[in-house]
């Protein structure tokens, strides 16, 4: 795969040096004229609904052959945060139960939990911390008890880019009769996932950052064993349930409406499309599937090694000018994000725009990331000005 070569696939690129994917990915060229033909068709001809749901389809087929699962247990959802609730809200929550997060994950996995502790669903929280830049597995092991209903940990942490050992915190959590969630956000499209490997029971994935589409969808997968055994009392609405029009897609039927929808009688599909409560956004859908179809043409072995080894010349420069490294630096933690620790993470990451140069500032952080769309050009352009202003600080 030239990589150099699909630089011109984003347009972006030749304007900015952009390492800011952790936030938004860059849009590609091709997801572009997917949506646009779409939406240029719905000018004139109206909205080609059936394309949409055609590419729901597609989407859900995509992702679960890239994270290694089958296509029924995989629900394509408006967010992530939506995702995480979907699930919360299915879990039967036992007397004096427990949950057991990481410090790393992001906030809404904290909100959503405090929610069921508000609403007295279960009696703790309980936070793995970081100690000296790593969660020691012993953590884990230590709160993980027979009351422990949850364990949610980020795969990658969207702070640190700490890449977690979910494998061995599945272990863990499984022994003791504890489900796995993770979000897997910051790594689908970063490095080859494997749900089924890492014993991963329910995890959310959103679209708009490593996986380079747009914003309003992401993935919900739960393991099929799990519903109507595990998690049960779920909502669900038309097009969540047996029969909806876009099972009767997938039966290859054409004209949708024909018979009448699911009422009263209505059961929820047998697959994890039963979180699919209502429509999706139809430009979002369309340049979801376009950016899933480019990522096929990706040998996303090829584009990880190309992520490492850029990550790994930042983190050297970066050591070798003393600059304080927030991430991991050890081979096996690291992901496409790199932290500083700054005072003014703000006030850099403005000044870096100036330059034309895209990083996030965080609270005491500034977060840069690295894509396979990246090259050394841009490494060199934000460790030679990252260095000229420490230069300039008295
Ligand atoms: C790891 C992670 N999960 C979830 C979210 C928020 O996702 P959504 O807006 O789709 O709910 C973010 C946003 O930055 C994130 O970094």
């Amino acid at each position: 795969m030239d990589f150099e070569k699909l630089r011109s696939d984003f347009p972006l690129l030749s304007r900015y040096t952009y390492l800011d994917t952790a936030s938004s990915g860059a849009m590609s060229k091709q997801v572009h004229r997917a949506i646009v033909e779409f939406i240029d068709k719905w000018l004139y001809e109206g909205e080609d609904w059936n394309r949409v749901i055609k590419d729901v389809i597609d989407a859900r087929r995509l992702f679960s052959s890239m994270v290694g699962v089958k296509e029924d247990e995989v629900a394509l959802i408006p967010n992530t945060s939506t995702g995480l609730i979907a699930a919360a809200s299915s879990i039967k929550w036992k007397r004096g139960s427990n949950i057991v997060i990481a410090e790393h994950n992001f906030p809404t996995n904290f909100n959503v939990f405090s929610s069921l502790l508000r609403n007295r669903m279960i009696r703790e929280i309980k936070v793995a911390r970081y100690i000296d830049g790593r969660i020691p597995i012993e953590q884990y092991e230590k709160m993980v008890d027979e009351h422990t209903q949850l364990v949610s940990v980020d795969l990658v942490g969207w702070l640190t880019g700490y890449v977690e050992d979910l494998r061995t915190i599945s272990k863990i959590a499984h022994e003791k009769g504890a489900l796995v969630l993770s979000d897997i956000f910051h790594a689908v499209g970063v490095f080859p996932v494997n749900l089924r490997s890492l014993d991963i029971d329910i995890a959310v994935c959103g679209s708009y950052k490593w996986l380079l589409a747009p914003s309003g969808a992401a993935f919900l997968y739960i393991r099929r064993e799990l519903l109507d055994t595990v998690l049960t009392n779920c909502w669900t609405g038309w097009l969540g349930v047996k029969d909806s029009i876009i099972e009767r897609m997938v039966r290859g039927e054409t004209r949708l409406f024909e018979k009448p929808l699911p009422l009263l009688d209505s059961q929820p599909a047998s697959s994890t499309s039963r979180y699919e409560w209502g429509s999706w956004a139809g430009p979002t859908v369309i340049g979801l599937a376009e950016s899933l179809r480019f990522f096929q043409k990706i040998n996303i072995e090829s584009s990880w090694r190309r992520i490492q080894n850029l990550t790994s010349i930042l983190i050297n420069e970066l050591v070798e000018k003393n600059f304080r490294i927030f991430s991991p630096i050890e081979k096996d933690r690291i992901s496409g994000i790199v932290s500083l620790s700054t005072k003014n993470s703000y006030d850099i990451a403005e000044k870096l725009l100036t330059d034309k140069i895209v990083v996030s500032a965080r609270p005491g952080i500034l977060r840069i990331s690295v894509d396979f769309y990246n090259n050394e050009e841009d490494i060199e352009r934000i460790t030679y000005k990252l260095t000229e202003m420490k230069a300039a600080t008295p």
